[in-house]
């Protein structure tokens, strides 16, 4: 087999139970998802409206469908829904859980934290007072907020002496201008995770990268419905940041000795799966191929890829710093094409997307929609290290490691492809209106789910159980 096989095969294993096994391991125990009952299909009527290409939205953004929350659903509702299907999956009752923190950045209030409304829902269903001993509080990092709230909490899980457990919950609509460049990357829907000591799934090493900068790639001024987005220098901000966070997760988990590459290998090598944060499936693609591209650049191998694809450009061979930067991204553009780099994301990456195709962003939950994405089709197995390169605009990444534990097949699966294809397709029309809030009226009339009922005189939320 050839040294190239590390990204290709089964991944490098040096090290890891230990690391985790010095202290009792913390990490997620089980993963719930919610997503709206409406989908907009983005070819036909969408892509017929907005003049595009249909194969530029299924292709080069990599959708199919885009969730669309229903009039009365919010980032409030959704959170509640995948929590309560967490706590029934997990039988987990309210006085089990020490405290739930939300990552969001469609909050439906200025003040008043996220979680507070969701566990004013819960205790409709738990009974009043049921979560007084629960304490929440709001994440707001655009699209990392969830990963820095599941940092935080992972350390007061490690703390926790009273046998609680700890719950993260992503909740988001991704929402940009009508007929806008970012229209078509929409979607919506919450993923709630059970934190805990000795967990089925996935132990986490303990081991963080991280990388932050300010920028103006993507923001929503007070009071703003939608982001203001610079596109493309969002991507490359993405780029840049998980770069710098990947470097940094490199050099510790080496100081660390959990990964320590030897000759010819590279860090990416001891992974089984990456799971980078998926703002749109092509996203991800990009990000791997910076990566790879990045790591695999002075091994045994890259002799293979320039055997592919050319030797790399050299300074000294431009007329100009522009024409040489010119000439290195048309040489990244090529090894993003190249069949070394393909195989790899296929067997690494390619597969966390499944569930973003069909659903859209769902911001600061895609990159957890990709480790459900991963479960549901059976692509890990005991052992896997798996990587997480979480990014938020603004900007930051976050990039960490976890080990799938022995116990993970006997958590039950979710049946999301199911649920996503008995969804309902809502008209272009409707889409606009419930897009813009023109539309006061359900289109399917909430049942057995959490509903916003009312916005009261004072700009409080009411929100009820709909039998
Ligand atoms: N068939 C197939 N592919 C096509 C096509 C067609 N007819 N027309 C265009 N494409 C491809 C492009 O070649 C490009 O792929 P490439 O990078 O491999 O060349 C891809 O579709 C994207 O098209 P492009 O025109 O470059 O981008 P866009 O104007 O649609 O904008 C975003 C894309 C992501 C910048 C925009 O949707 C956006 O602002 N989104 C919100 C912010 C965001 O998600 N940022 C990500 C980081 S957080």
């Amino acid at each position: 087999m050839s040294r190239f096989s590390g990204d290709t095969a089964t991944a490098k294993t040096s090290q890891p139970p230990e690391t985790v096994s010095r202290r009792e391991a913390v990490g997620i125990d089980d993963i719930s998802v919610y997503i709206p009952k409406l989908y907009l299909p983005v070819t036909g009527e969408f892509a017929t409206s907005r003049g595009i290409d249909p194969a530029k939205l299924t292709r080069g953004i990599g959708i199919e469908r885009m969730a669309v929350p229903d009039a009365h659903e919010d980032a409030a509702t959704m959170a509640a829904m995948s929590l309560l299907e967490l706590m029934r999956r997990s039988d987990l009752k309210p006085e089990d859980i020490g405290k739930i923190y939300v990552g969001t950045e469609s909050a439906v209030d200025e003040a008043k934290a996220l979680g507070t409304y969701v566990i004013g829902m819960l205790e409709q269903i738990y009974g009043a007072g049921s979560f007084q001993d629960c304490s929440t509080v709001e994440f707001k990092s655009a699209c990392i907020g969830t990963t820095q709230a599941l940092e935080a909490l992972c350390y007061w899980v490690a703390a926790e002496d009273e046998g609680k457990v700890g719950i993260v919950i992503a909740s988001d609509v991704a929402k940009y201008p009508l007929r806008s460049a970012g229209e078509y990357t929409q979607g919506a829907g919450s993923v709630s995770l059970l934190l805990k000591k000795n967990p089925r799934l996935i132990a986490l090493e303990g081991i963080f990268g991280s990388f932050t900068r300010d920028e103006n790639d993507f923001f929503r001024p007070m009071g703003a419905t939608t982001a203001v987005v610079n596109g493309k220098h969002s991507n490359q901000c993405y780029l840049d940041a998980m770069q710098g966070a990947f470097d940094a997760f490199a050099a510790k988990a080496k100081r660390k000795g959990t990964i320590v590459p030897q000759d010819g290998e590279c860090v990416t090598d001891f992974f089984s799966h990456l799971l980078f944060h998926i703002p749109y499936p092509r996203m991800v693609e990009y990000a791997s191929a910076a990566i790879f591209e990045h790591y695999w650049q002075g091994l045994a191998r890259w002799k293979e890829v320039e055997t592919e694809i050319g030797a790399e450009p050299k300074a000294g061979d431009c007329e100009s710093a522009d024409q040489f930067l010119a000439a290195k991204s048309d040489y990244s553009r090529r090894f993003a094409k190249s069949k070394h780099f393909l195989d790899a994301f296929k067997s690494k990456v390619l597969d966390t997307t499944a569930f973003s195709r069909l659903v859209g962003n769902i911001y600061t939950g895609s990159i957890y929609l990709g480790l459900a994405s991963l479960i549901e089709q059976e692509r890990i197995k005991s052992g896997d290290r798996l990587c997480f390169g979480a990014y938020g605009s603004g900007c930051s990444a976050l990039v960490f490691s976890g080990l799938v534990q022995p116990k993970f097949a006997s958590v039950p699966k979710r049946d999301i492809f199911r649920r996503l294809d008995s969804r309902t397709l809502v008209p272009l029309a409707d889409y606009e209106r419930l897009h813009e809030g023109l539309k006061e009226k359900s289109i399917i009339a909430p049942s057995q789910e959490f509903a916003l009922i009312e916005i009261d005189h004072q700009g409080y939320r009411h929100y009820g159980w709909m039998c």
